[in-house]
């Protein structure tokens, strides 16, 4: 396996778009590969290794070396701080964190409580503001807290806002864009500098040129 290229993707809805990107990049990936469940794919003809991981899971299969590229969120990277380099702004998947909750409440005085997936960019971010805030860690339909009274706010994606407005919530402050990045083991980038480049490079012009056609 040897000559094969590793590369992690989020297994989700940025895979899609990830994919689209590697098939206009003009890499040749089988038809039914958006919609196997299987984890490991590989792809022969053009030496690549998929390993579909959870989004969040990305960074770390990356930094371990496991996988020597891999697709993910800015989201992702803020909030994991891994060892690996970002190479490339995909430009795919965009959204934005925002701080949320539900419209016309101010947060409690008293521990006001922010619920969040990501609970070292939430942390941070309310530290800067010099708000004291409990985080409560949670793993997803994080919009429920402030509906159940779990908590004041939460942060959160926002992508089409459509989840907001569908549960009656509104956004208080956007916290950073997100996008999806190629990131790079260091070792890996080292010992395989020729083919990661052109992948580089590749990607890179098909970002171009969708960036100046619009
Ligand atoms: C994400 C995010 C929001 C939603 C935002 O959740 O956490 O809930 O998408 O998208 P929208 O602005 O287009 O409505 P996801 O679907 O990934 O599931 P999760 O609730 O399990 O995190």
């Amino acid at each position: 396996m040897n000559d094969y290229l590793t590369i992690a993707m989020p297994k989700g809805r940025i895979f899609e778009e990830a994919a689209e990107l590697l098939r206009q990049a003009g890499y040749k990936l089988p038809p039914e590969f958006e919609d196997s469940r299987k984890l490991i794919i590989d792809v022969e003809e053009e030496k690549f290794r998929f390993i579909l991981a959870k989004p969040m899971d990305v960074p770390t299969y990356v930094e371990h070396g496991v996988a020597d590229l891999g697709i993910a969120g800015k989201d992702t990277m803020l909030e994991e701080e891994r060892d690996v380099y970002e190479l490339l702004d995909l430009q795919i998947s965009e959204c934005y964190l925002a701080v949320a909750g539900l419209p016309n409440t101010k947060m409690n005085d008293v521990a006001p409580k922010v619920a969040t997936k990501y609970p070292n960019v939430a942390a941070a971010y309310f530290r800067e503001q010099g708000e004291q805030v409990e985080i409560i860690k949670l793993n997803g339909s994080i919009e429920l807290a402030p509906i159940i009274g779990l908590s004041d706010r939460i942060v959160d994606i926002v992508s089409t806002g459509r989840t907001l407005v569908e549960n009656g919530l509104v956004e208080y402050e956007r916290i950073v864009d997100i996008t999806s990045r190629l990131i790079v083991n260091p070792v890996s980038y080292r010992i395989q500098e020729e083919r990661i480049s052109e992948l580089v490079e590749r990607l890179a012009g098909v970002i171009q040129g969708a960036v100046s056609v619009e």
